[in-house]
């Protein structure tokens, strides 16, 4: 039953989905019934507080084998890699920095084991903030599950794919692909090509939603109806851990049966995944560039009108038809805070040194832009319609300072030649 559901998937963003793996699971009317069909027990799971307006409002009712308040006590474990806010392991730095791919592991090393903290800000405690990880991981999870009670995350797989089991159903995720999967979600994350690496973005805040379109209209951008959420999926019962992440910490207890015993459900609450390559491009027809808020995917704002907690921005394949233009991205100094991944191919603000499965860190009002040689080499480009083809950056944008872990900052990927890229530009006159 679950194989011919593998790839099965509901469309749209925020909807009101609706699941059964078996016919008649689902109640009809009433969420929680006296006697549930089946005789499964009801249960609800919210992302939102029951206030919160009806728009962001999420929630989902789930009908499962047996209900999650059924374990033992948990027992806090080993974090490995994983950090968490508040970040102050060591001060943040103004510095630009950049990494190379962290190396795949030799050992066996899953999903929970395999995450690498590089910087973050706020405090889950607070639900304020991000967190940034890298995996690296070439084993599936075996009899352990894991969720987050701190944050939604948001998967960006560089290098291999992923079958990601949810309570609510599997969904598969290949490069060029992110899912998000909610706060307090069980979740296993299984390997498909023997070895898998990419990014991982904890979000404290509030649920990363479609930003605005404003003039642009009702359609663009990232479309609703390209997300898709997982159907009902469940399995034989097993053993399985369930590790969960709780104010900062990892947390243990066994079970005695499988968390993915979900038979049916329904509500907005859910996992999805979206595949970049649907992303509607928009960019200028005459002379200059949009502010890159223009390759908005995701946004989860904070208390401030027009201000992210974060953004998940994208640079795609795209045309570059600016007349009298420098088409690279212009020199900057921003308010915000710019972590960037690279998922394919090269970046056009940097001939070399930011490769696939890499990354870079600009923290507020440090000084970056293109490279030397990006810069050199567009200054002399014969300006006729140009594609940036196979190649897909990404960058994860928030208003509080990231700080880096004492883990970045002491990693032999961490580049330490990276200023250099900007030296050697010669002054416009004596
Ligand atoms: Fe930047």
């Amino acid at each position: 039953m679950i194989e011919e559901r593998v790839g099965t998937y509901s469309s749209g963003f925020g909807n009101e989905f609706a699941s059964e793996a078996i016919t008649g699971a689902l109640p009809v009317g009433q969420n929680s019934p006296q006697h549930v069909p089946l005789g499964l027990y009801a249960e609800g799971i919210s992302g939102t507080p029951f206030t919160a307006p009806r728009a962001e409002n999420r929630r989902t009712w789930l009908y499962r084998q047996r209900p999650s308040a059924d374990h033992r006590a948990y027992r806090r474990i080993d974090a490995k890699g994983l950090r968490s806010g508040p970040f102050t392991e060591v001060p943040p730095s103004p510095n630009r920095m950049r990494w190379d791919p962290l190396p795949l592991p030799s050992e066996p090393t899953d999903f929970i084991d395999g995450l690498h903290t590089m910087a973050g800000n706020g405090d889950p405690a607070l639900h304020v903030g991000i967190a940034i990880h890298h995996y690296a991981v070439n084993r599936s999870m075996h009899g352990r599950a894991f969720f987050n009670a701190d944050a939604e995350m948001l998967f960006v797989p560089e290098h291999g794919g992923l079958l990601i089991v949810t309570e609510l159903g599997r969904l598969t995720l290949h490069p060029g692909e992110i899912a998000v999967v909610p706060r307090g979600i069980r979740f296993r994350v299984e390997v498909l090509d023997g070895t898998a690496r990419g990014y991982v973005c904890e979000n404290y805040g509030a649920l990363l939603r479609l930003p605005e379109l404003g003039p642009i209209g009702s359609n663009g951008l990232a479309n609703a109806r390209d997300f898709l959420t997982p159907v009902a999926a469940f399995e034989d019962a097993e053993p399985t851990e369930i590790v969960q992440k709780f104010a900062g910490g990892l947390w243990s207890t066994q079970l005695d049966r499988s968390p993915f015993d979900v038979v049916a459900w329904h509500g907005n609450y859910v996992p999805y995944k979206y595949d970049l390559a649907r992303f509607h491009v928009i960019g200028t027809v005459s002379f200059d560039h949009p502010d890159p808020s223009i390759f908005t995917v995701l946004t989860s704002p904070s208390a401030t009108p027009g201000t992210a907690n974060l953004d998940f921005v994208i640079f795609p394949p795209r045309w570059l038809v600016a007349e009298h233009t420098f088409r690279p991205p212009w020199f900057h100094r921003n308010v915000m805070n710019e972590y960037m991944g690279l998922i394919e191919g090269s970046y056009d603000a940097k001939a070399g040194g930011f490769v696939p499965g890499g990354a870079s860190l600009h923290n507020c009002h440090s000084a970056h832009g293109p490279d030397v040689a990006s810069y050199e080499q567009a200054v002399a480009a014969e300006l006729k319609p140009h594609k940036i083809e196979n190649s897909l950056a990404f960058m994860l944008e928030t208003c509080y300072v990231l700080a880096p872990t004492a883990f970045a900052l002491a990693t032999p990927s961490l580049q330490t030649d990276y200023d250099a890229c900007w030296n050697g530009f010669t002054a416009a006159f004596p």
